[in-house]
């Protein structure tokens, strides 16, 4: 079935509508997993920093805890035999309140940390007082008892807390740590007989040890590891984001350019498709109504000579009248030319000859119309294989459009140059260039903006420059003006038929 203008625009709007919906549903979809993927890396890289933290701060408070196990476990024993025995057989009792036996035992307790970073070492008594401590104003006092130093009155185990000043992870958003800011304080049950001999059993807890270290710098080299893995994280991801977004740009630029194409083979297509079927209705039309159209012409010319022809009126209806069946025959063999192309034949012309040609024909109309022309040609010559006659009329269309369009006169620039492969004829005139729907139109048969025109001229020469397996492009020039450029495939000497 034969398509209208208006459908073939409207399968064009509904495609290219289509392609934006999938192109935006497709590109969404994949923006959106761009960013997924982003969250999911910058939170995978969380979890695993905040997992390796956790388990590196693991094995460090297992360190600690077993170097302080040991420490208190060592000065129970010296306490238990540098102090608790040498004091009952000195005095018979254990009373802190004698300061002979405090300064005994602080000598006992200070020998056993010396230089091993101990703060607030306290010792408990079974109400919970504080009976000694490194700080002697905290003696008497039962305010530092805790949940720790009860719990451990009934363990036989020590008990291990984390006193921090900040949250573990605020630490990781602080450039500095300051010293203190984390201790491991132990509690531990200290048993009269504990580890005199390996094989002793554990007595009972005759009083709570307790004492804190100072393992901010220990933490601080889990922090610096966990910002450097978030780091890592954050650097990857972003890094792996950028590259998606450029994909995908990349992606999308690559199919609006497939479209374009494939929407230019599609235009291209249909618009043959209409041509076709109309030309060969229009064409046997055409054909029919030549002959009737000679013979008119032929009996007004007849008329003409006749003493019917002499009377001034009828002399100029007639003549008038065999301008127009002339004008008419004329459409009709362009239609023909358009609708039913000659097959090219395959000469080895030089282009600058064919241009030079029309020069010489249209000279007195360059003259009447005070159009200069610019050439610019290459000194070899420009050959292509090609058919002498078509060229010429092609060029010719182009030239003529140009001088109808400066009215006022002006210049045509034609620029004639060529490669191993390519001759590339460049017509550049001085006119008002293509209006925005002109250029739409441009090789529509019959569109046309002139009175006296037919619209057949360059869809005629667009016809011919593709029969040659060459191409045009219009455009215009920002200077002003119109630019028509053909290019033709470079001719081969071998193919010459002259
Ligand atoms: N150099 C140009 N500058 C500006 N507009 C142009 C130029 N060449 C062509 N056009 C526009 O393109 C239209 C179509 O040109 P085309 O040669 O196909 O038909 P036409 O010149 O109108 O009629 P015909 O050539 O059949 O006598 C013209 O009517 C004109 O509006
Ligand atoms: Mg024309």
């Amino acid at each position: 079935m034969q398509q209208t203008p208006e459908s073939s625009k409207k399968h064009q709007e509904l495609t290219q509508e289509n392609y934006k919906d999938s192109k935006d549903y497709g590109f969404g979809i994949a923006k959106s997993l761009a960013w997924i993927l982003l969250f999911l890396t910058l939170a995978s890289g969380l979890l695993l920093s905040v997992f390796i933290g956790q388990s590196a701060r693991d094995v460090l408070l297992k360190k600690e805890q077993g170097f302080a196990s040991l420490l208190a476990e060592n000065i129970n024993q010296d306490v238990y035999r540098k102090f608790s025995i040498p004091t009952l057989l000195a005095f018979g009792r254990i009373s802190l309140r004698q300061p002979a036996q405090y300064e005994r035992l602080d000598e006992t307790v200070k020998t056993s940390v010396d230089g091993l970073n101990i703060h607030n070492l306290r010792i408990f008594d079974h109400a919970q007082k504080v009976t000694y401590s490194t700080n002697k104003a905290e003696i008497g006092s039962n305010v530092f008892s805790s949940p720790a130093t009860q719990q451990a009155q009934l363990s036989t185990t020590p008990i291990f807390n984390i006193d921090s000043s900040i949250p573990f992870w605020q630490a990781i958003f602080q450039p500095n740590l300051k010293q203190g800011s984390f201790y491991l304080r132990t509690t531990y049950p200290m048993q009269i007989e504990n580890k005199v001999s390996s094989s002793d059993k554990e007595g009972p807890a005759i009083s709570i040890l307790e004492f804190s270290q100072d393992i901010t710098e220990d933490m601080g080299v889990i922090v610096r590891f966990q910002r450097l893995v978030i780091g890592v994280a954050l650097i990857s991801s972003t890094l792996l984001f950028i590259l998606l977004l450029v994909f995908i740009k990349r992606a999308e630029h690559a199919l609006s350019v497939r479209f374009q194409e494939r929407q230019k083979l599609l235009t291209e297509l249909h618009q043959n498709e209409r041509f076709v079927s109309m030309g060969r209705v229009v064409a046997s039309i055409a054909h029919e109504i030549r002959n009737p159209l000679g013979i008119i012409r032929s009996t007004i010319e007849l008329l003409l000579k006749r003493p019917i022809g002499q009377d001034p009126t009828t002399a100029k209806f007639l003549t008038a009248m065999h301008d127009e069946s002339l004008r008419l025959s004329q459409t009709i063999s362009d239609f023909l030319d358009y609708a039913k192309p000659k097959q090219p034949k395959q000469q080895y012309i030089d282009v600058i000859l064919v241009l030079e040609q029309i020069f010489a024909f249209i000279s007195p109309d360059l003259l009447k119309y005070s159009v200069d022309i610019m050439k610019q040609y290459p000194v070899k010559g420009a050959w292509v294989n090609g058919d002498k006659d078509l060229l010429y009329r092609a060029f010719y269309n182009i030239i003529v459009n140009s001088i109808q369009e400066m009215k006022n006169g002006g210049v045509i620039n034609v620029t004639v140059s060529s490669d191993d492969k390519k001759v590339n004829i460049r017509f550049i005139d001085s006119g008002p260039g293509f209006s925005q729907d002109v250029l739409e139109h441009l090789l529509d048969p019959f569109y046309t903006t002139k009175d006296e025109g037919t619209g057949l001229g360059l869809p005629i020469v667009n016809s011919i420059v593709s029969s040659h397996g060459g191409e045009i492009n219009f455009m215009n020039n920002p200077e002003g003006g119109a630019i028509i450029t053909i290019i033709l495939p470079v001719g081969d000497i071998d193919e010459n038929s002259l």
